[in-house]
């Protein structure tokens, strides 16, 4: 038995099915004491899979020699080196003498106190003398049965441990016994029905693998979606369920009129400074608003004049900004600073369509990328995505904005919420909205909202008497809350891991 663990892996298999062959079960630390348990394991997993072996674990206290007892296997116990010494010497051995044969001070005089005790030798004079012709050495012969088989008899095993001949370690073994298809080799196993198989008939014979439905597949190094994608998508779906249509967002690039003018936001407002908006340098300028495909009807020059007139002064009862308005500055290209550029054009081509001669309601949502010149920090990027929406319809109240907020927050898991009086050129009233987050402990401010001037939406042509709420927050915040992350560029550009994006696991809102 034991054969050497220096055989390769595939070999273990056939060493462990031959020593079966020749004694069942088998101890899987006698007969195999090198093999690591790793490999051990791995093949009776493979016989055992075949139904080839059976096996059981089992930890078990073993013990082993120190190297006292070592010496004691080699040279024999000290009171068998002291009597072999005495037999030796035919007219007895003087203790000197003794000493100086075994050439171990101290095995000599512990010996010779046990060779007493036994009676095996005596003293006569100033010598030692035998007193028998042969002895057993008990001690070694006890320890060469522990050498090999690691146990013996509990009360000789307790009596060597406090003689400090032994320890005592913990080992786990594997009983191993013939399986119900026991072999002497394993059979080569299928893993596909081929073709050529079923053609030669070879399948009647083959035996197959069995499926393994605890394996997990192999890593398919498929692509994977950016969390802020996962977010987007969950947020989306709020928006679907809530009967809203997507604007399309799909340009980064408005004039000064979109972005700004057509929000009402006066063209000397700090937001329009350099140190805010990033403005396009080539081609510097935007021609001036008009129909963007055949069947676009609208009045681009009246809505442009009418939102000119709302900011110097003197329409839908407003005494406007009373400057002077500026066509150059409003044609400025800008890289869109909030989506709100395309809520404004959604509204204003709203304001052309009529169902039963009304405008109709309209809920619009989108989320898509904004920029704003920021200086970076861990927080903030100079590009971020925006979530909005904006519900069109007559006869809603600030409670009903307030109102549709907790329902659409409530949607995502936020709930508790608070709100703040505050600005927007383009909204009045308007409301920050805040939440308690429990996981970070503290109130933060999760988006911002309002109810549309008519200074905007009268110079569109939307009735009177139409409501327009608009709302957006941003979508890397919740993002960064949902998955823990403390810096914004963990999220958003190039030092962005890789790894990260692969391994985040899919989003799943707590939603109410
Ligand atoms: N445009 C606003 C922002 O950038 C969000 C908003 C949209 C606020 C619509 C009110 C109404 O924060």
């Amino acid at each position: 038995m034991a054969p050497s663990s220096s055989n390769p892996a595939g070999d273990l298999t056939s060493e462990i099915l031959l020593a079966l062959s020749k004694e069942d079960p088998i101890s899987s630390t006698e007969a195999f004491p090198d093999v690591p348990f790793e490999s051990l394991k791995a093949a009776l997993d493979r016989l055992a899979s075949r139904s080839m072996v059976a096996y059981e674990q089992a930890e078990r206290e073993e013990a082993f020699l120190e190297p006292e007892a070592e010496v004691i296997v080699s040279h024999g116990s000290h009171e068998a080196r002291v009597f072999e010494a005495v037999r030796q010497a035919l007219d007895g051995l003087s203790i000197q003498d003794l000493e100086s044969q075994i050439g171990d001070k101290m095995v000599a005089k512990l010996g010779q106190g046990k060779a007493f005790k036994e009676k095996w030798i005596k003293k006569d004079g100033a010598k030692l003398v035998a007193l028998v012709d042969s002895i057993n050495d008990v001690t070694r012969d006890q320890l060469k049965v522990i050498q090999e088989k690691r146990t013996h008899d509990p009360k000789i095993i307790a009596d060597l441990k406090k003689r400090k001949l032994l320890k005592m370690q913990k080992v786990i073994s594997f009983r191993i016994s013939k399986g119900p298809k026991f072999a002497l080799e394993m059979v080569r196993e299928e893993t596909d029905l081929t073709a050529e198989m079923l053609a030669s008939g070879s399948w009647k014979t083959a035996t197959f693998k069995p499926y393994n439905f605890k394996a997990l597949g192999a890593d398919q190094h498929a692509g994977a979606l950016h969390p802020l994608n996962k977010v987007r998508q969950e947020i989306r779906q709020i928006f679907f369920e809530m009967g809203f249509t997507e604007m399309p967002t799909n340009q980064f690039v408005e004039s000064g009129f979109w972005n700004f003018d057509t929000l009402y936001v006066p063209q000397q407002h700090p937001a329009r400074d350099l140190q805010d908006t990033f403005y396009v340098s080539d081609p510097p300028t935007a021609g001036r608003p008009g129909p963007v495909s055949a069947e676009d009807k609208l009045d681009y020059d009246a809505y442009f004049t009418n939102v000119r007139q709302a900011h110097e002064g003197g329409k839908y009862g407003s005494i406007g900004y009373r400057y002077r308005w500026s066509e150059d500055e409003s044609l400025r290209l800008v890289l869109r600073t909030h989506t709100t550029a395309i809520s404004a054009a959604m509204l204003h081509k709203l304001a052309g369509q009529r169902v039963d001669g009304r405008v109709p309601p309209a809920r619009y949502f989108s989320i898509d990328r904004v920029f704003r010149n920021e200086t970076v920090d861990a927080t903030h990027l100079c590009e971020f995505h925006q979530v909005e929406g904006v519900i069109a319809d007559y006869g809603l109240t600030l409670g009903g904005l307030m109102e549709f907020m907790s329902i659409f927050f409530g949607r995502m898991g936020v709930t508790d919420l608070r709100f703040k009086p505050a600005y927007n050129p383009y909204t009045e009233p308007s409301m920050e909205i805040f939440s308690y987050h429990k996981g970070l402990n503290k109130v933060i401010e999760i988006g911002n909202s309002g109810i549309f001037r008519p200074e905007m939406l009268e110079a569109m042509g939307l009735p009177k008497d139409m409501v327009v709420f608009g709302f957006g927050l941003g979508l890397e915040r919740p993002t960064m809350i949902k998955y823990g992350i403390t810096n914004i560029r963990e999220l958003l550009g190039h030092q962005v891991d890789l790894g990260f994006i692969q391994k985040n696991p899919a989003v799943r809102l707590d939603k109410n």
